[in-house]
């Protein structure tokens, strides 16, 4: 996105400081949807900075909850399905699980086994990546069940997790960055 829009996303991100726990200020990007412009511009820029060629993934894999958010809108504009990876316990077994640490807690996410195809190669999105810990946990999943990660698609980086260091697998892109 251009300056102007990057800077009309920081706008409408709420900030708001110890929550859900002390030390943690909480990033909401839910206005972000609320708002009409906001909205086009995270659906529009999300498709303007993937991190790969759109003919180089088959399918978008969406991290529960935020993810879900606009991961199936994001995939419908380029012709590909939407997987979901759900905390545990949502998905009928049989499934995959992989627990992870993230900046406030710790949790673990499944997806259905039969939910990737073979080798399908899959874009992973999410509202935002601090520490990385969820994305990885997601990632793991999407190769536990005979996918390949392809790629990684966030609306905000939060500065110093150094979440990145954990995705080296393939590339990312991030829409902004918070402190
Ligand atoms: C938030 C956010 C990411 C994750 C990032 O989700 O939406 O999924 O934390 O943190 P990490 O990079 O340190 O792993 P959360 O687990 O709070 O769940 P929610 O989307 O259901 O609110
Ligand atoms: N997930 C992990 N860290 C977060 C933060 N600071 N704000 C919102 N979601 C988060």
């Amino acid at each position: 996105v251009g300056e102007e829009d990057a800077e009309y996303l920081v706008s409408l991100i709420g900030s708001t400081p110890g929550f859900p726990k002390d030390g943690i200020i909480f990033r909401d990007f839910m206005p972000v949807l609320a708002d009409a412009r906001g909205l086009d511009i995270l659906l529009r820029g999300f498709a303007a900075a993937l991190p790969i060629d759109p003919s180089d993934f088959d399918t978008v894999a969406g991290l529960e909850s935020r993810g879900f958010l606009f991961g199936p809108a994001l995939a419908s504009r380029f012709g590909k399905g939407f997987v979901a990876i759900r905390k545990a316990g949502k998905l009928p077994p049989p499934v995959f699980t992989e627990s992870y640490d993230l900046e406030y807690g710790s949790a673990s996410v499944e997806i259905e086994q039969n939910a990737i195809h073979p080798g399908e190669r899959v874009l992973i999105v999410d509202d935002l990546i601090a520490t990385g810990g969820t994305a990885r946990a997601g990632a793991d999943l999407i190769e536990k069940a005979g996918g390949h990660v392809a790629g990684f698609s966030f609306l905000m980086e939060l500065d110093g997790l150094n979440g990145y260091a954990k995705l080296s697998e393939a590339p990312i892109s991030t829409l902004i960055a918070m402190p």
